[in-house]
């Protein structure tokens, strides 16, 4: 029986580096996506993609997913070894997501693969699946956000994410805003050791001031450690900045909303230090454009992409005008 998954990428509206630290964040599925058609057969796994010209290629049972080539392979790779599939499949890999713009291709690519090779279980499991294969691909600690708003998007809805309890309020997009993402020119370069070490920094403070949710800014002064204060400054603020931009969403109070996202750029800039210039000059270029409400990095930093909050219109030649689309899915084709 031949079968089509299809997983969203997302852009993060509000809250970046809240995730792994139990914090919340309001990322948006996106209408780019990726696609897989193909069947169960034999006793490998074989995709092949249209963004590349080599095949992933694959036995059941992988041992080393970081190890597997071409590299895009290694998130294929990442889901077979976390899944266990019984059944080799055939198909076809098909994407619309930027790779390497803070836009989670690689999760789209994980959740279309877990859902085209037989995952069953809830959105909540697939994503901690994905995730689990996206640290075994990357090597790098991620949290599970992008694994989550792909898995659980829905359309003309962001989610507001709570990952202490992995819970999600739907909040809709207000019909009067579009949402635009614009590329800074630089690639991701540094991301993966920075983003190590941020991680870490970060579990640095919660093991000395508990978490950082709803935690009186006061009780950061028991932080000796300069950086590590200034890191936990952000994820704290930032928590705060993500429920108050929630709030203006609900309220369709776009004028605070975009001041919020502005305010976690600079957040993002000063205290936890994953901004560029590029992105700087970026979120400033575009929030002194008329009907820009504001602008922040979107992901980890290092590069990639920058999301704009506007009014219909505002800017009308650049970038990827998105909007939130229905979560990751899967059907059998007759
Ligand atoms: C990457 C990770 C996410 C999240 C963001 C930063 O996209 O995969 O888990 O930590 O960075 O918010």
């Amino acid at each position: 029986m031949r079968m089509r998954s299809h997983a969203p990428g997302r852009v993060n509206l509000i809250g970046d580096h809240t995730d792994y630290a139990g914090g919340l964040a309001m990322p948006m599925a996106i209408d780019l996506g990726t696609t897989i058609l193909g069947e169960a057969h034999g006793d490998r796994i074989v995709l092949r993609s249209k963004q590349d010209d080599e095949p992933a290629a694959l036995p059941l049972v992988v041992e080393r997913a970081e190890a597997t080539e071409p590299p895009w392979a290694r998130y294929v790779a990442g889901v077979v070894a976390e899944l266990a599939p019984e059944r080799g499949f055939i198909g076809v890999a098909d994407s619309t997501v930027p790779v390497g713009a803070g836009l989670a291709s690689s999760a789209a690519l994980e959740v279309s693969v877990a859902l085209a090779l037989g995952f069953t279980g809830s959105a909540r499991e697939l994503a901690l699946l994905c995730q689990r294969a996206e640290q075994r691909a990357s090597g790098v600690p991620c949290g599970v956000m992008d694994q989550l708003a792909s898995a659980c998007g829905r359309a003309d809805h962001a989610l507001l994410i709570d990952f202490a309890a992995l819970d999600i309020d739907y909040v809709a997009v207000p019909p009067s805003a579009e949402i635009v993402i614009v590329h800074s020119g630089e690639s991701r370069e540094l991301a993966e050791s920075a983003y190590e070490e941020r991680r870490a920094q970060t579990e640095a403070a919660t093991a000395i001031v508990g978490p950082l949710r709803d935690l009186d800014i006061e009780q950061l002064r028991r932080i000796d450690d300069a950086a590590v204060r200034q890191r936990a400054r952000h994820v704290l603020t930032e928590n705060e900045r993500v429920a108050r931009f929630a709030l203006a969403f609900r309220n369709g109070d776009l004028d605070t909303a975009g001041q919020l996202m502005v305010q976690s750029h600079q957040s993002l800039r000063d205290d936890f230090e994953v901004s560029t210039d590029a992105l700087d000059e970026l979120v400033e270029r575009l929030t002194s454009t008329d009907g820009v409400y504001g602008a922040r990095l979107t992901g980890a930093g290092f590069g990639g992409c920058v999301v704009a909050l506007c009014e219909r219109g505002a800017l009308p030649d650049e970038g990827w005008h998105v909007k939130a689309a229905a979560g990751a899915h899967v059907a059998e084709l007759a």
